[in-house]
């Protein structure tokens, strides 16, 4: 294809997926591969995240007959691997006598960039990996970044890539979980994720018709959520479907935690979970009604996604692999007002400005959470969804 007047001149370039898979992480990958050879710029993966930046681990990708991105639009997970703990500026090392200490490897991955001959690196993931991304920017590296996550809570864009496949996940398992509690008269209980965002619950409760739908944006008093249950029971619903977000809390007081996790320093290390079960056991011992809870899980990350996901990673691919032929650096390529769009990576992280000191997920990130005037609240609570206030 020939190059677009203005546009500059790439050779080569890498792509990285970072954080918690989603699905739809191979599709943008191909998106970005396939607009690149039709400009004739060589792409590399990196591998497993930032990691691979600092191991110098690139794995050419092509579309070619026997090449690494060919078929993958389908395939959950990444092709590249993906990380949870990478964050170079402030990176986990275990020295040979087992003590461990945080150190900026920064330099050292932009020597490799340099050494490479990276023209420009894309950041497939959510506000951690864009954090990083941005701070990459900031020393001088050509970066653009996608935004992933199925929390869909990224800033400054109306939608992530894999949330809509954790819904679809979410709203089937709701599905069958509405025939088994009919069947036998249960309050059933669907746990989903969303750590400080409740999208998932909220769009999964109105697509699978759930009955209440409680979610980190608002503490909730369970006595609201057995009132709606015995509503129903007086109107001869004798089951009820609940979906909570893994992140909720009751008013006054905390979250649920399962334990810890290994994501290096300056992040949120908390594993959540078991606020489903939590509730399943107040509810039943509130109502008399027999409750079961699910824990949907890592389901909602894994697997094919769905036919908008592809649609939308690949516009993302696209659009990412264009910002970056029009030399537009340090951006994050968004949907805004339904429209692809991109952003500087400096109004993504908001006030998060320190560079290296925190990755994502922590109180400095800036998350897009659920806003209570948003369109989907006002669907759900006009058909009645309760929200535990
Ligand atoms: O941020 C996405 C997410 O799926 C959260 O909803 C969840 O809390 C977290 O990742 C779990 O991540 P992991 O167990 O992979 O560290």
């Amino acid at each position: 294809m020939k190059r677009k007047e203005g546009f500059k001149m790439l050779k080569k370039v890498g792509i990285l997926a970072n954080g918690g898979d989603v699905s739809g992480f191979n599709a943008v990958i191909r998106a970005i591969v396939k607009t690149a050879e039709n400009h004739g710029v060589e792409c590399y993966g990196i591998i497993d995240g930032y990691n691979g930046l600092l191991k110098k681990d690139f794995e050419l990708l092509s579309t070619a007959a026997n090449g690494e991105a060919l078929g993958i639009l389908p395939k959950g997970g990444s092709i590249i691997g993906s990380s949870t703990n990478s964050n170079l500026f402030n990176y986990k090392v275990v020295n040979e006598d087992g003590s461990v200490e945080y150190k900026d490897l920064s330099d050292q991955a932009i020597q490799n960039i340099k050494d490479f001959g990276f023209d420009c690196i894309f950041t497939l993931g959510g506000d951690g990996t864009q954090k990083s991304a941005r701070d990459f920017s900031t020393k001088g590296v050509n970066v653009i970044g996608v935004p992933k996550t199925i929390d869909n809570d990224v800033a400054c864009t109306e939608i992530t890539f894999g949330y809509n496949t954790a819904v679809s996940v979410a709203m089937e398992a709701l599905d069958r979980l509405h025939t088994t509690g009919a069947t036998h008269h249960r309050i059933m209980v669907l746990e989903v994720m969303g750590r400080y965002a409740g999208w998932i619950a909220l769009e999964a409760a109105i697509a699978g018709g759930a009955d209440v739908a409680l979610i980190p944006e608002i503490p909730y008093d369970i006595n609201s959520v057995v009132s709606k249950i015995e509503n129903r029971r007086k109107r001869g619903k004798n089951f009820s479907v609940v979906v909570v977000a893994e992140g909720a809390k009751p008013k006054d007081g905390e979250i649920t935690i399962m334990g810890t996790r290994d994501n290096g320093a300056g992040v949120d290390n908390t594993k959540l979970g078991g606020i489903g079960q939590k509730i399943a056991q107040q509810l039943q011992e509130l109502t008399g009604l027999e409750a079961r809870n699910t824990t949907l899980g890592y389901m909602q990350r894994g697997g094919t996604p769905t036919a908008f996901d592809r649609v939308l990673s690949t516009k993302y691919g696209t659009k990412a692999m264009e910002l970056a032929l029009e030399g537009k650096f340090g951006t994050l390529a968004v949907i805004k007002n339904g429209k692809l769009d991109s952003v500087s990576l400096e109004e993504v992280v908001g006030k998060n400005t320190k560079i290296g000191a925190v990755s994502g997920n922590t109180e400095e990130s800036n998350l897009r959470r659920v806003q209570m005037d948003d369109d989907l609240m006002k669907t759900a609570r006009d058909i009645g969804i309760n929200f535990g206030d």
